[in-house]
C-alpha cells in the first residue's frame, strides 16, 4: 500500500529538481501525478518515465490564470479528480535591492507569488470538491530569515507564507490542509546552474561548492532534492492529518543559529 494510493496530485515545475522527485515519489506512493511546467521536452520525458498511467505533462506558466484553468481540466480529463496540489514553480534571481530592475522584481513576483496565489485560487475548489485534500507550498528558509542578494526572492518567498497561513484558516472547514516547506539549498540547477552542464564543471568548482556547505550547513552538506519531496509526501499524506497553516524547515540545521566554527 501506498502513502498517497487514490490520490491526484498536480505539481508545478516538476520538470526537473525537486517538482521532478515529488512526481517521482508521489507515483511510486500510489497517486496519480499533473506535471505542470514551461520545460516541456524535460516534463514530457519525466511523465513518460514515470508511466502513462500515472502521470501527464501538460504546459503551464504558473503565473497565468488560464493555464491554471487548462491544468485543472487536464487532471480532471486524465484522472477523474484533483485532491492535492505542489506549488512548487520558482525562480531565483540575484541582485543588490538597489539595482534591481523593476521589471526583474515584478517577473519574481508573477512565478514566485501570483503563481502561489492562482494555485491555490484554481485547485481548492475542486480539491473541495473531491471531498478534501492537501495543497503544499514551497517558500524558503528566506522566506524566514535574510540573505543578502536575494531580496526580490526574499520578499516572494515570505509572501507565500502569508498565502499559506491565510489559505490554511479559510480551507481548513472545506477539508483542505495547507503547509509549507522552506527548504534550504537545495542541489538542482537552481542552486547550483552547473548541473545543468555537468562536463563542464570543474573540479575546481566542485570542492568550492562542496566546502561552502561544509562551513556553514551545520550538517556539512547541501540538501537533496530528493529529501525535499519526502517533506512534501509527509505534508500531503495521512501522516500530517491534524497539521495546517505551518512552515516547515529543511535545512541541515543553517537556521538553528550563528555557527562560530
Ligand atoms: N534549490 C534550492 O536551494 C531551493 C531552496 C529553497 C527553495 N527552493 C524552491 O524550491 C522550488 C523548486 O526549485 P528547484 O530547486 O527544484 O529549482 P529548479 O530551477 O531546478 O526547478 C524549478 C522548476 O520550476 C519551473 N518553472 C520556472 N518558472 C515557471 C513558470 N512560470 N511556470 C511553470 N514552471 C516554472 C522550471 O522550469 C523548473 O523546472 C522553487 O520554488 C524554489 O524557489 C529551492
Amino acid at each position: 500500500m501506498g502513502k498517497l494510493d487514490g490520490r491526484v496530485v498536480i505539481i508545478t515545475g516538476a520538470a526537473r529538481g525537486q517538482g521532478e522527485q515529488e512526481a517521482r515519489l508521489f507515483a511510486a506512493e500510489g497517486a496519480k501525478v499533473l506535471l505542470g511546467d514551461v520545460l516541456d521536452e524535460q516534463g514530457a520525458a519525466v511523465a513518460k518515465e514515470i508511466g502513462e498511467d500515472r502521470a501527464r505533462y501538460v504546459r503551464m506558466d504558473v503565473s497565468r490564470e488560464e493555464d491554471w484553468a487548462a491544468a485543472v481540466t487536464a487532471a480532471k480529463e486524465s484522472f477523474g479528480r484533483i485532491d492535492g496540489l505542489v506549488n512548487n514553480a520558482g525562480i531565483l534571481r540575484f541582485n543588490e535591492l538597489t539595482a534591481t530592475p523593476l521589471e526583474e522584481f515584478q517577473q519574481v513576483v508573477q512565478v514566485n507569488q501570483v503563481g502561489a496565489f492562482l494555485g491555490i485560487k484554481s485547485v481548492a475548489p475542486e480539491i473541495e470538491a473531491a471531498g478534501g485534500g492537501t495543497i503544499v507550498n514551497t517558500s524558503s528558509y528566506t522566506g524566514l530569515t535574510g540573505m543578502a542578494y536575494v531580496g526580490t526572492y526574499a520578499a516572494t518567498k515570505a509572501a507565500i507564507l502569508g498565502l499559506t497561513r491565510v489559505a490554511a484558516l479559510e480551507l481548513a472547514a472545506r477539508g483542505i490542509r495547507v503547509n509549507a516547506m522552506c527548504p534550504g539549498a537545495v542541489d538542482t540547477p537552481m542552486a547550483n546552474p552547473g548541473l545543468l552542464d555537468p562536463g563542464n564543471m570543474t573540479a575546481e568548482a566542485r570542492e568550492a561548492m562542496a566546502d561552502l556547505y561544509r562551513r556553514v550547513v551545520p550538517m556539512g552538506r547541501v540538501g537533496r532534492p530528493e529529501e525535499i519531496a519526502r517533506l512534501a509526501l509527509f505534508l500531503t499524506g495521512e501522516d500530517s492529518s491534524y497539521i495546517t497553516g505551518q512552515p516547515f524547515v529543511i535545512d541541515g540545521g543553517w537556521m538553528a543559529g550563528v555557527s562560530v566554527l
